[in-house]
């Protein structure tokens, strides 16, 4: 699971039996609710998955497995792998949310504390570093009057947070004392040598620059003149990375949601302006091209994403970029459009001219993706020429063949065959995916050998475990998989209320993760019938009985199998 290797490196890792104990006190029903309507339907709660669009809910929360999973887009998880995917939270940061939800300290390993430290401070700091700034604004009225020349309310520009950096090296340093060090890391001091460091941003208008979660990371500061560089923005820092960080995404994820789109633009000043209208869905990226990470963390949010750009030549090479790295994120009910402005315009100055209606009738232009890609490729091609037509086909191949199995994809396929007067081959590169329901009977339980079906049934129903007596059970250790198998029995029987959830986070940092995890949501039946637990009891002591013969074969077939293979005993119940 993702969480596993942010765990790696992001911070000082958190013992595995805090984790536990975490996920043993929350209901993932809790987590989830406010989050998504659910409807309760036999042992789950049912729900419009919030990962992908639809229409009918194919999105199930099981209260015993505490573990949610859509059967249409198969995103699956446990409340922190909830939270992760639908918050855009990093590990750490979900197992912190979910831990001062029932009041619990999180512990971390003492040693990697100091390795890894503890960004709380930081970002406590870069709070009031953001104070600091908003009330040096009030007392510049130069910086005031910029504003209103820029057409910006009061409001506006207090909802934004924006502030004013003043001239000279050490008014920072002298409003917020004895945090030099860490005014330094997170770049709004420049040392400048053993004794002295500097503050970076000076004489400019500050914007502050929020993760999802709100809080301040980082800061763009503009020039109130002409003077260059016009914009500054933070270094890297542990907090800020600009490659992953969309700004204004915190103010604007109500209206997104709202108006089902988000419009990205390129610059602060954009993004404010656009509020200033009313309109109140737009992020920018930070002086970077629009990157596939920037898309993914985008459709988490919502299904359509409209890239806004210059039309100048600058403008299309960067809307260029922003397809090829989108074409890769789309999905059914995903799409992505591309909105060109007048040569020398952005939303700024087309907003602050026309008004919101004036942003709003060029908006309803925008340009579907693969129209954008089909004219962009086809703009420097004859198309009346066979050759033309041949080159187009070429040329759009590889970058089709970089979106996901989907209808779209098929659409988008066809699409080229219009244009160029042939069907594509067969390959059948834009099948769609087979029907869901017939997936899951290929998928099913007869497939599996008689070990993968024991560590479903217990991972599904950990209680089967305890409710037989395993005391005599043998597994050939050489059997592929028995180590799994063990642990689980090991795990179960250690502690008899063990759910889904818990149990495969104890696998979160496994190779075979992935294969739990996926195990752990397969329909046992064909007809994706519910396993009740007399059945799964059932079903387990059969599976068992297969593997116990499969053992003992191997160990009549050897001479000194007990030796060499290691047979195991399943250890007693205490
Ligand atoms: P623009 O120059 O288009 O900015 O740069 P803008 O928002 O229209 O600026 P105004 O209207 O003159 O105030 C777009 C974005 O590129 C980054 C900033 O993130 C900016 O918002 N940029 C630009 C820099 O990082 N440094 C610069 O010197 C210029
Ligand atoms: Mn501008």
């Amino acid at each position: 699971m993702l969480g596993s290797v942010i765990f790696g490196f992001m911070a000082g890792p958190i013992p595995q039996a805090f984790i536990d104990d975490l996920l043993s006190r929350i209901d993932i029903v809790d987590v989830i609710s406010p989050r998504v309507t659910m409807k309760k339907s036999g042992s789950n709660h049912m729900a419009c998955c919030p990962f992908h669009n639809e229409k009918t809910p194919s999105f199930s929360v099981s209260q015993t497995k505490q573990f949610y999973y859509c059967f249409g887009c198969g995103e699956k998880g446990n409340a922190i792998g909830f939270l992760m995917a639908y918050e855009n939270m990093h590990f750490v940061d979900a197992i912190e949310t979910l831990a001062e939800s029932v009041g619990l300290e999180v512990p971390r390993d003492e040693l990697a504390a100091k390795m890894h430290s503890d960004n709380r401070p930081l970002y406590a700091l870069l709070e009031s570093v953001a104070d600091f700034f908003q009330a040096q604004l009030r007392d510049s009225p130069e910086s005031i009057d910029y504003l209103k020349a820029r057409g910006l309310s009061g409001e506006t520009a207090k909802r934004f947070g924006i502030g004013y950096a003043p001239d000279g090296w050490d008014a920072l340093t002298n409003a917020i004392t004895g945090a030099e060090e860490d005014l330094i890391k997170t770049g709004m001091l420049i040392r400048k040598d053993a004794q002295r460091s500097y503050q970076r941003f000076r004489n400019r208008i500050m914007f502050p620059i929020r993760d999802r979660r709100g809080r301040v990371i980082g800061f763009g500061g503009r020039v109130l003149d002409n003077q260059e560089p016009k914009y500054l923005n933070s270094p890297e820092t542990p907090l800020f990375h600009k490659g992953s960080e969309l700004y204004g995404l915190f103010e604007a994820r109500k209206a997104i949601q709202d108006v089902d789109m988000v419009i990205v633009v390129e610059g602060y000043m954009d993004v404010v302006a656009l509020a200033q209208h009313n309109i109140d869905n737009a992020v920018a990226t930070l002086g970077t091209a629009a990157n596939q990470q920037h898309s993914e963390i985008l459709f988490k949010v919502v299904p359509n994403i409209v890239f806004c750009f210059d039309g100048d030549k600058a403008g299309r090479k960067a809307a260029w970029r922003a397809l090829v790295n989108t074409l890769p994120c789309l999905q059914d009910g995903r799409d992505a459009h591309f909105l060109f402005l007048p040569d020398g315009e952005d939303p700024d100055s087309i907003v602050t001219k026309h008004g919101h209606a004036g942003f709003q009738d060029l908006l309803a232009q925008r340009q579907s993706i693969i129209d954008f890609l089909y004219d962009h490729l086809a703009s420097e091609l004859d198309m009346t020429s066979i050759g033309g037509k041949a080159t187009l086909a070429d040329k759009a191949k590889p970058l089709l063949d970089t979106i996901p199995r989907s209808v779209y994809k098929q659409l988008a396929t066809r699409k080229l065959e219009t244009l160029i007067g042939i069907p594509m081959g067969s390959n059948n590169a834009g099948a769609p995916p087979a029907p869901k329901t017939q997936n899951r009977v290929q998928n099913n339980s007869d497939n599996l050998t008689a070990m993968s079906r024991s560590v479903l049934l217990a991972l599904q129903h950990p209680s089967i475990i305890t409710e037989q007596d395993l005391t005599q059970l043998k597994i050939d250790t050489n059997l592929r998989g028995s180590d799994v198998l063990l642990k689980i029995i090991e795990h179960c029987t250690a502690d008899p209320t063990i759910t889904t959830a818990r149990l495969l986070e104890r696998f979160s940092d496994s190779p075979n993760y992935g294969f739990l995890s996926n195990l752990a949501v397969k329909p046992y039946w064909p007809d994706n019938r519910e396993l009740d637990a007399q059945t799964a009891l059932d079903e387990f002591t059969h599976s068992l009985k297969q593997l116990q013969a499969r053992s003992l074969k191997t160990d009549a077939s050897k001479v000194d199998a007990s030796a060499r293979t290691g047979l195991l005993s399943i250890p007693k119940k205490s």
